[in-house]
């Protein structure tokens, strides 16, 4: 079912100083940042060769992310996102393994159009897990 890994999401409080610092001292190729108020933050996107490279920084008041950056001010990994061919079916397949699903368990559409998931970090080895329909 788990298809290839599309990306890892890094938080980060300062997504300027972030994104210099792929531009930079990585040399990567860095997206210009791109707000989404619908899941509450801006997100830069880093191609690589094999996978991308999310960063994500807080947007607005009730930013999903704002909680763990408190824990973590200097930033770090958020969650990995898998592809899958079929998002309900695959839903449907780890609720049955009793897999908790976040929010009301629909996909949402995610920062790249497709639509996304979160699985519960404690069903996943301590890891927020997203899939997207590929
Ligand atoms: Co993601």
């Amino acid at each position: 079912m788990i298809g290839r890994l599309n990306h890892v999401a890094i938080a980060v409080p300062d997504l300027k100083a972030a994104a210099d610092t792929y531009r930079g001292a990585l040399g990567a190729k860095v997206s210009e940042p791109q707000a989404e108020p619908d899941h509450g933050v801006t997100v830069v996107f880093i191609e690589l060769p094999n996978t991308k490279i999310e960063l994500l920084e807080p947007l607005g008041e009730n930013s999903p992310i704002a909680a763990f950056l408190e824990k973590n001010p200097s930033g770090g990994m958020h969650h990995v996102c898998y592809e899958v061919d079929d998002i309900l079916a695959a839903r449907d397949k780890l609720k049955a393994e009793g897999a908790r699903v976040l929010g009301d368990g629909e996909p949402k559409i995610g920062a790249h159009g497709k639509p996304v998931l979160f699985l519960h970090p404690k069903d996943f080895s301590g890891t927020l897990t997203e899939l997207e329909q590929a």
